[in-house]
């Protein structure tokens, strides 16, 4: 027996808005598509494994309804503030900031561990404007666009890109992201950030360190497992850049690496020599 034949078609979870909003995590992952006087109308089969959480951990009534009240894709659910959600779920209670994905063929339509440990990290970043370096459906760019600031938006693959445009337009945020479509290597030289997401494979790091002049950027790094990230970190670690954070889901790593501006590193240096 699989998941959706223990879910019913719809879920009608009750309780006021106030009582929605506190026990929103567990509702957004029963998939929301509908509010009524009396709560939330939950559409569990578009996302059964999620929705089956949710149910377990809610702890409103619910009513079983009938019929399904929509299939609404990419799934829904959230992560520390952010909630992810398709155009047909409902929008977002008070305390949780939106991202919307339209479904499309862009790396992380259906969060993968790194995009959300990413997603968890942002709010160590400082403010500044933001390169996503490999963006697939850009939820990061969008982040940063909905909270922080300018984001430019780079993805080898078209169909990301594409992807990533029309969540931006869902969302209403289109004007903030200046998207591009190309490699790493050749892309970054142009673009101007100091705050830099890289989410992406070891071997597109590699790109970003040949490409980068560190100088006083904040990099949040991942793409890697934990076990076979000791020689990128390395890498990054010898063109200057410290671990300032790190974090680990399901045996992936999200790292924030700093790098001092150039003026403070020549001044500490020469200040080193003194003590010499
Ligand atoms: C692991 S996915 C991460 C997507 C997104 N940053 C996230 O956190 O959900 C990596 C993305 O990087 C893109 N990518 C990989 N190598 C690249 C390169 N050399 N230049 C540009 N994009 C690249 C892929 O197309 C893919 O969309």
């Amino acid at each position: 027996m699989d998941s959706n034949d223990l879910l019913p078609p719809g879920i009608l979870v009750h309780g006021s808005p106030r009582e929605i909003g506190r026990h929103f995590a567990a509702i957004a992952l029963m998939q929301p598509v509908d509010r009524t006087v009396d709560g939330v109308i939950c559409a569990p089969r578009a996302a059964p494994e999620l929705a089956a959480r949710g149910l377990a951990r809610c702890r409103l009534p619910v009513t079983s309804l009938r019929d399904p009240p929509g299939w609404p894709d990419p799934p829904a659910q959230t992560v520390a503030n952010w909630y992810i959600k398709s155009p047909e779920h409902i929008g977002a209670p008070a305390g949780f900031d939106e991202l919307v994905q339209v479904a499309g063929e862009g790396f992380g339509t259906w969060p993968h561990p790194t995009t959300l440990l990413c997603l968890g990290a942002l709010g160590l970043l400082p403010d500044g404007p933001a390169i996503d370096l490999g963006c697939g459906s850009g939820l990061l760019a969008q982040a940063w666009a909905t909270t922080r600031g300018p984001v430019t938006a780079i993805d080898i693959d078209n169909r990301a890109i594409t992807q990533a445009q029309s969540s931006m337009a869902h969302a209403g945020l289109d004007t903030r992201v200046d998207f591009r479509c190309g490699p790493i290597g050749r892309l970054l030289p142009g673009a101007l950030g100091t705050v830099l997401f890289a989410n992406v494979p070891p071997i597109a790091h590699h790109e970003i360190m040949a490409a980068l002049r560190p100088n006083g950027q904040t990099l949040l790094m991942s793409g890697l497992r934990v076990s076979a990230a000791a020689p990128i970190l390395d890498a990054y670690t010898h063109l200057g850049f410290r671990i300032a954070r790190a974090s680990e889901s399901d045996g992936w790593g999200c790292w924030v690496l700093t790098h001092p501006p150039t003026a403070t590193r020549s001044r500490s240096a020469k200040k080193g020599n003194n003590h010499r």
